[in-house]
Parts: C-alpha cells; structure tokens; sequence
C-alpha cells in the first residue's frame, strides 16, 4: 500500500483498500461482541487500553474492539497517510485545499523560540506580538485603568460573534469561571435575533461597557448587524458622542479595512491569520474576551495545555498516539457499526457549553459528502455530535442510549477534584457526580442480563423491559481538575481527533462551504419579507410561508 505525503495528491477510495477490507472482514469475524467476554478474558483489559496524555488518562477499554481491531485501524491510518498530512499541517502547507490555505492553529500555541513558516516566512513572532498586545489590553481593562468614555471604569464585557468567534470564548469562559475576574460580567452575543442583544444589554450601563466585536472576516451578517445595533445602543446611552465608540468598541478581526470602515479604531484591533479557521480559532485573537475574564498568565497556562498535546500528536508513536486512536474508534463505528452520532457527555457543570463547541468543531469540520477530489465518498463522514452534562442527561436521554435500537458511542469526561472555591458541602457532593459517570460507564458496557433482572425477583413479563443489553461503548476521560491547561489539552485533542478523521476520509476538514448557500438565500428572501419583493427563482413552498409570514406581521 503507497502512502500519501501530499494533501493535493490523489488518496484513492478508502473503501476500495486492502486495510479497509480487512477490517469489514474483522468485523464479521468478531459478530457481536460482548464486553463481559472481552474482560473476563483478559484481566489487563483496563490497564492496557488506557493511555496518558498530558493530565489526561483516557480510557478506552470498554470500546467493541480488540487488539486486533486496533492494530488494524493503525494500519488504516498508515495507509491512509494520516502521519504524512499531519506533518504537512505542522509545516504550514496549505492542506486546506479548496480554499488553498495553510491549517495551523497549531502554530497559535507554539512557544516563543519556535519556527513555523507560511510562505517562507516564521508567523511566531506575530502570533506572540499579538498575545503580547491582548495580554496589554487584558491587564489595563482588568485592572480599571482602560476607562470608558465617561471615564467609569469597565464593569462588563460583551463579546458580538458567531460560530467560531463566539462558541470557544463563551465555552471556556464557562469552564474557566473559577479562574475568571469575578468583579467583572462577561456576556456572549451571537443570535441575529434582536432579543439576544436585548437580553445582553438591558440591564448594563453603557459608561462602564466595552463590546468585543469578533469575527475573522467582519462580513458575517449577524456580528455586523449585532455589532451595529451595539453602537447605537452606545451612542443612544451616552449622549451620542461617536467619540465614545473608541473607548467601548474594540474588534478581533483579519480584516482591517472592513473594522475601519465600522468605525473602530485599527489600534484597537487584535489581529490573526487566515491560516486560522474559525472553530480552530479560540485560542488566537478571538480569545480576548477569555483573556479579559481568566488574565493572561490563566491564557498562557491554556496554550500551554494545547501545545502539550499538540506535541504528543506530532511525535507519539502509533500504539500510543490518543488523538490517532480517537479518530480511529469513530471510524469503526461509523463504517464498520453502521454509527450514526457520537455523544460527548462531561460531568462538570463548567463544561456546559464544550459539546455545543464540539459540534461546530466536528460537524463543520467533516460533514462532507465530497472527496478531496470532489468525487462523492460512498463511507460515513462525521457524525452527529450531541450530549449536555451527564447527570442532566441522564433523566432525559440516556433511555435511548441504554436500551434504545441505536449505537451511540459516547464520551464520559470527568475530573477528580471540585473546583476549589466550593464550599465543604458542595464540594463534598463531587463524589456523588462521579459516582453517576463511572456507574454510567459500567451500565453502558455490561447492562443487565435477563437471568439477573430474573434473579432480583422480577415478574417474567417485565424481564425484557428491565433487561439491559450493554455493549454501548464509551471512553473515559479523566483528569485532575478543570484547569486552563487541561482545558486546552482538551480542546487540541478533540481538535486533532477531527483531524484524524478527515484524513481517512480524505476530505477536506478546513473548509465549510456547507454554510454558504442558506446565507446567500437569506440576503435574497429578505426584501421579500420587509418590502413584499418579488424574488426570482422562490420556491412555491416558501413563497407561501413567506405571504403567510407578511400576513401575520400585518404588512
Ligand atoms: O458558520 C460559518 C462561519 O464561517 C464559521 O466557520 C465561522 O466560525 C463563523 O461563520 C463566523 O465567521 P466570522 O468570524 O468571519 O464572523
């Protein structure tokens, strides 16, 4: 089997190789397997499939495979060149090839000393230049010497921003509360619906609040719209000065002419690259408003935990390599157990938003129907990821993922200690949390046989409704505590499981063009909506609920 060294280069059909037929053929061999089985065969099952990476231990031992399903998905990767396109993105080649760009947040967590080119030229020092001004801006707004136009010191922070420039932020800001400036509000609006501003902004003073405008392109329609009813709000507060916008607007952008043409001052811009995709973008520029909340050195800290595994990625052999098994595991389920979605279940009340983020992360990422090539994949692409806190879904959905006729994997997340300004009873109720994650596991993977339920008693009729078949597979990812440095570990091996996937599948996990055609169709049906425009080429169907749409808003 040839490798592939070239992201342009053509892979072949995954479908069509020797490693991807072996596997079909380990599948059918294995049938139905039974975790019982597996682990009473083996009593080093739990050590074994349990690897370190960082703080992180992930277990995988309750997955439906074996050794030899393992060694298999690792030849897969070899075949598919997974190593090759992963060192090529770690050089600044442009991967990304439908919109010829370099892929390399990686290179937003390098250290000082590092040297990473694009086009021949090392973007270290920019990337590091940039942290340096966020982390001047950080420092001057937490401290109250950055004023407001009235001179009254920030008290809130509201960062405008959509998809990647709004999902990362609002999500580690969730996670990082404990470590975040408690004396000043952080608000996050995304929604073009204008209660989200409304809500945002109603009790707020405008003298005392600074507003984060974020977005790589500063074209995206909501951000600008938000953005824009933003200043007015401002201005309307303040006595209409647009001297004021200077002291309570600044942008996180790669365009600097479009935030100059908003009327924010480019010295009040924080830069980054197109090399940067959006849902890779949290820990560039697009990380102001974290910065503000969790301070700088908190920052660092975080980078600190996406470099650790961004190492461990580029260097851990095969067999050790957790992103590389990660992305491998999604691909047996999806091709080879017909899996359809993949939930990702943390038990932390902080981690609240991290599937929200993941799911833009993964399902803008590889849901393609499309090879590199163009030629339509005949295999699963990503899956649908899904999930909410786990205990919280334990009473609402976890039915499903216990008896229901579907195959779910999952991801359980948890963390040994409670956040440490707990009090004693609060923290005293971690236990319990973990006890739920850890009992969840050991449901999923080895249920309740009907002789069990039979020997608790149970009348024979409700035998079967009580009967749990198990085998649902999970992974376990457990670390110390939520900390800026395990958050980022987090994220980069999540980020790298995606791109491992995309390799496989040889598709192109950088580009979102998916995103496009419902945007265009928006500008066009609008004008309909507020003038009764006649818009070419309108569907019957939606010409209708757009007459009815009018009719009910009286026009
Ligand atoms: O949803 C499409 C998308 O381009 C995302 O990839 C991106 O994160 C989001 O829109 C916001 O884009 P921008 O940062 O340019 O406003």
């Amino acid at each position: 089997m040839t490798k592939n060294n070239n992201a342009g280069e053509r892979r072949g059909r995954v479908d069509r190789t020797g490693e991807w037929q072996a596997l079909g053929e380990h599948r059918e061999a294995l049938g139905e397997v039974s975790l019982r089985e597996l682990f009473a065969k083996d009593p080093e099952r739990a050590e074994r499939l349990a690897l370190p990476v960082g703080d992180l231990h992930v277990d995988f031992s309750k997955q439906l495979v074996t050794d030899e399903t393992l060694r298999l998905l690792r030849e897969l990767a070899a075949a598919r060149g997974v190593a090759e396109l992963r060192d090529a993105m770690f050089r600044g080649e442009r991967i990304n090839t439908t919109e010829d760009r370099a892929v390399l947040h990686t290179a937003l967590r390098a250290p000082r000393d590092a040297v990473i080119e694009v086009d021949g030229e090392n973007v270290v020092p920019a990337v590091h230049a940039v942290l340096d001004k966020m982390a001047g801006f950080a420092d001057r707004v937490r401290s109250g010497e950055w004023k407001g136009h009235t001179g009254e010191r920030i008290t809130t922070v509201v960062n405008i921003g959509i998809g990647g420039s709004d999902l990362g932020p609002a999500m580690a800001y969730e996670a990082l509360r404990p470590f975040t400036a408690r004396d000043i509000a952080f608000r996050f609006v995304s929604n073009v619906d204008g209660a989200d501003l409304h809500e945002a902004v109603r009790d707020l003073d405008p003298a005392r609040t600074l507003f984060i405008v974020a977005s790589k392109t500063f074209t995206t329609i909501e951000t600008i719209t938000n953005a824009t009813s933003a200043r007015g709000w401002l201005l309307d507060g303040l006595g209409g000065d647009v001297g004021a916008v200077a002291k309570h607007f600044v942008a996180v952008s790669t365009n600097a002419g479009k935030v100059a043409e908003f009327g924010i001052d480019t010295d009040n811009m924080f830069e980054f690259w197109d090399w940067v995709g959006g849902r890779y973008s949290y820990d560039s520029a697009i990380g102001l408003s974290l910065m503000i909340a969790i301070g700088p050195e908190r920052f660092r800290e975080m980078l600190g935990g996406f470099h650790l595994v961004d190492e461990h990625f580029r260097t851990a052999p095969a067999e050790q390599n957790v992103p590389l098994l990660l992305g491998l595991l999604g691909v047996w389920y999806g091709a080879f157990h017909d899996a359809q979605s993949h939930a990702v279940l943390p038990y932390s009340h902080y981690l609240s938003k991290f599937t929200a983020y993941l799911q833009q992360l993964d399902m803008e990422s590889n849901g393609k129907r499309v090879d590199r090539q163009g030629e339509p994949v005949s295999w699963q692409t990503g899956p649908v990821v899904w999930g909410t806190p786990g205990t919280n879904g334990q009473h609402a959905y976890f039915q499903l993922l216990h008896q229901g006729t579907k195959l779910i994997p999952a991801d359980l997340l948890g963390f040994a200690r409670p956040v440490a300004e707990l009090a004693p009873d609060l923290a005293a109720q971690h236990d319990l949390l973990m006890a739920n994650l850890f009992a969840q596991g050991q449901a999923l993977a080895f249920g309740k046989t009907a002789e069990e339920v039979r020997e608790e008693g149970v009348a024979e009729e409700l035998v079967p409704h009580r009967t749990f078949p198990g085998n649902r597979p999970t992974t376990t990812i457990l670390a110390t505590e939520l900390s800026p440095s395990v958050l980022g570990q987090l994220i980069a091996l999540y980020e790298h499981k995606v791109f491992v996937q995309g390799a496989i599948w040889d598709i192109d996990s950088f580009d979102q063009w998916g995103v496009e055609l419902g945007k265009v169709l928006a500008k066009r049906v609008e004008p309909a909506l507020t003038e009764g425009a006649e818009v070419p080429g309108l569907d019957a169907s939606t010409g209708a609920l757009v007459s009815r749409y009018r009719e009910l808003r009286g026009r």
